[in-house]
């Protein structure tokens, strides 16, 4: 599925995992469009990756219109998209009394609706093609409820995302189409690095493999999640944490 000629849609690709993602895809000679808000940091993917099959959609995945926005400059790429990573994230560390609607709103946009309006927007062309793969990046505050990295907002959206894969793997398998759900655990990125100085200690002495996660640990996942490796799985939850939330 990795063919020259289609690409990969990473989103949040301009900063953390994302990067982390595209970086390894790029890397494997995998065309990439990678979608972010954030221009500065886009063109600074572009600059790294000089040479490589990369095209960059500037989009806000916050509202319906924004995905709009974004599918449209995606079509306008040319490029036959093959695999879809839903990775753009933010997260939120509130007691939960003291959260409101509006995070809550604004969490299940950008960790929820984004992936859903995406890849209904990609699904066909990649049926069309003969099939695909699509990517979830959940967490594993989706199973303990929150926890040092995220609260209980946090883990409704990144639960939600687990029940929409398993529901786009059962829907569209018969047409080719796998999808799975990537569960990191505690990966130092510009998302929690202010909760790392803090609890950095602490976490990697709940961590049996005695570390922090690393985006190319999550890439490496994702990577293979979208190879034809990965050929008859589908539905399914990877969590790769270092052994974090196991008993
Ligand atoms: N870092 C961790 O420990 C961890 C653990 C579990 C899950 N995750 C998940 O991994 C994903 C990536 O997280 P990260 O740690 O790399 O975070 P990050 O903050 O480093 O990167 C997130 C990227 O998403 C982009 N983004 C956020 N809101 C957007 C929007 N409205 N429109 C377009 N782009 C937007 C940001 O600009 C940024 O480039 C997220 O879904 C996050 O929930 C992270």
């Amino acid at each position: 599925m990795t063919a020259p000629d289609t690409a990969v849609v990473v989103t949040g690709a301009a900063s953390g995992i994302g990067w982390g993602i595209a970086s390894l895809l790029l890397s494997r000679g995998t065309g990439v469009v990678a979608v972010d808000r954030n221009a500065d940091r886009l063109a600074q993917l572009a600059r790294e990756h000089d040479g490589r099959p990369l095209s960059t959609v500037e989009a806000d995945l916050g509202s319906g219109a924004g995905c709009a926005a974004a599918l449209a400059a995606i079509e306008a790429t040319g490029r036959p998209i093959s695999g879809l990573v839903n990775n753009a994230g933010i997260g939120t560390t509130s007691p939960y009394l003291e959260s409101d609607y509006e995070t809550a709103r604004t969490a299940m946009a950008v960790n929820v609706l984004a992936g859903m309006e995406l890849t209904r927007g990609l699904l066909p062309g990649m049926i069309a093609r003969g099939g695909g793969s699509v990517v979830n990046i959940s967490s594993i505050a989706a199973h303990l409820g929150g926890g040092i990295f995220g609260d209980t907002t946090y883990a409704a959206s990144k639960g939600a995302v687990l029940s929409f894969t398993r529901g786009i793997a059962r829907e569209f398998g018969p047409a080719g189409i796998r999808c799975n759900s990537v569960a990191p655990g505690a990966v130092i990125t510009p998302m929690n690095e202010h909760l790392a100085d803090q609890h950095g200690e602490r976490v990697r002495g709940m961590v049996p493999l005695g570390r922090l996660g690393t985006v190319e640990d999550i890439a490496a996942t994702v990577a293979f999640l979208l190879s034809d490796e990965a050929a008859y799985i589908s539905g399914s939850t990877f969590t790769v944490d270092g052994g974090m939330s196991r008993p």
